[in-house]
């Protein structure tokens, strides 16, 4: 049964489907440079032709396009010279994953020729091999990362010794996992800009908009289109979009999630030590049979390279993060336990971050103490904070999307009271995750 969150969500994505501005934009843009031609008559919603069968396609073609609905989604009307087949894509990701030092003890030839068998018999429907091949245009660096996340969740999943349908199932669901991004204005991602809570919602859908776009395709394996919906949701029920938990969600969309946040760490260079460190702070959130997996593959001893104005920059921004945590205990040792009560939902998440910091036994409050105790040559000690100081960024920040989007949701009210206190504080947390996101170069 959907949640009404759910439907929420489902209805913006098949609105941005319907209405897909961002991917016309990306598929005229293609035109220009490589042959796309309209396989069949196009035709608006209300009847109008606006694309004779047989035309070639250019950038001129994206107003037309969009001022009308268009009656059949376009990818079933236009085909692309040069999709990639299930061969070229085995090809490139081979080749992308070969441009990353950590993955090169996993990419054996029995590795290649495995994936290889995988996913020959697969095939890629024209349609989605058109989005596929406009991702590789217009939006590279995620094309590769949908690559790199292929390459590791195959691994993952041959050493998790996954039947073969689901290691496809699994290959396919990491290719496409972020297709539903096509769909979002591209504005949206410039690192300049703070999203408002709608446009938030438009990122939020993503996995929402792929899963509808692949359950249509019933040559997919099973599985495939449910694992890319739940690429993004953690077994403690803290992901997105549906904030399932534990059993909730499917294995291959356990082990995805995985092979997903390997894949973004091991395309920065030298992240081999944060995987191991990242899964730790969140044990919780991650399948641990994945987990156990992924770590034993990554070199986790590798030597660190710290600076001394580095560890000073990690300095400052604990002693922020110690500042924080000061001031909502302040604002909290404050509150009755009636308001305490009301905003019961903010306590929990910041609750959770304080023991991502207490687990590992750090001071919530002294937290830039724990270098200087450590001794500059603590390189072991500098990362692990590194890796904390960006997962509690990313979890304050999640914090105030969370406040954003999901008052209704919660149902909380915030008493009078306590809502200037509580802003000052928001406010704070603002600042900081700003900050430490302009340093991150918006990461
Ligand atoms: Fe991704
Ligand atoms: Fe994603």
């Amino acid at each position: 049964m959907e949640t009404q969150g759910q439907h929420s969500h489902r209805e913006l994505a098949q609105q941005l489907l319907d209405a897909p501005a961002p991917f016309l934009l990306a598929l005229t843009t293609v035109a220009d440079r490589r042959d796309v031609v309209a396989s069949d008559d196009i035709y608006a919603r209300g009847g109008i032709k606006l694309v004779n069968r047989g035309t070639a396609l250019s950038g001129a073609f994206y107003e037309r396009l969009t001022a009308h609905k268009l009656l059949k989604p376009i990818e079933q009307t236009v085909l692309i010279a040069d999709a990639p087949d299930a061969t070229q894509i085995i090809a490139m990701a081979h080749a992308a994953a070969t441009q990353i030092p950590s993955l090169q003890p996993l990419l054996g030839g029995a590795m290649l020729a495995r994936l290889g068998d995988l996913l020959a018999g697969a095939l890629i429907p024209p349609e989605l091999a058109l989005k596929l091949a406009v991702m590789q245009e217009e939006r590279p660096r995620l094309f590769k990362h949908s690559l790199i996340a292929a390459v590791v969740s195959m691994v993952l999943g041959i050493r998790g010794q996954l039947p073969s349908r689901d290691l496809q199932a699994l290959a396919l669901a990491s290719i496409c996992h972020d297709i539903g991004e096509l769909y979002i204005d591209p504005d949206f991602f410039c690192p300049e800009r703070r999203m408002s809570g709608e446009e938030r919602r438009h990122l939020y859908v993503h996995p929402v908009t792929g899963f509808l776009m692949l359950r249509n395709f019933t040559e997919l394996p099973e599985g495939t289109a449910q694992a890319v919906l739940q690429h993004h949701e953690r077994l403690d029920g803290a992901g997105y979009p549906y904030r399932l938990r534990g059993e909730e969600i499917s294995r291959l969309g356990r082990f995805l999630a995985v092979a997903e946040v390997t894949a973004s760490l091991v395309e920065n260079q030298g992240a081999d030590r944060r995987i191991g460190i990242k899964f730790r702070l969140n044990a919780n959130k991650y399948d641990r049979e994945a987990v156990t997996l992924i770590s034993g593959l990554f070199d986790v001893t590798a030597p660190l390279v710290t600076d001394a104005a580095e560890a000073q920059r990690l300095g400052q921004r604990l002693a922020r993060l110690s500042a924080l945590f000061f001031s909502w205990q302040r604002f909290y040792d404050d509150c009755t336990a009636e308001q305490r009560a009301a905003i019961a939902p903010i306590i929990d998440r910041v609750v959770g971050m304080r023991l991502m910091v207490l687990e590992p036994g750090f001071d919530q409050f002294h937290l830039e103490d724990i270098l200087d105790l450590a001794g500059e040559g603590d390189a072991d000690v500098a990362l692990e904070l590194a890796v904390l100081v960006d997962e509690l960024t990313w979890h304050f920040d999640a914090l105030l999307n969370a406040i954003d989007r999901e008052r209704r949701v919660w149902g909380m009210e915030i008493p009078a009271s306590i809502r200037a206190e509580l802003d000052a504080w928001l406010l704070e947390v603002h600042t900081f995750v700003s900050e430490q996101l302009a340093l991150s170069g918006g990461q």
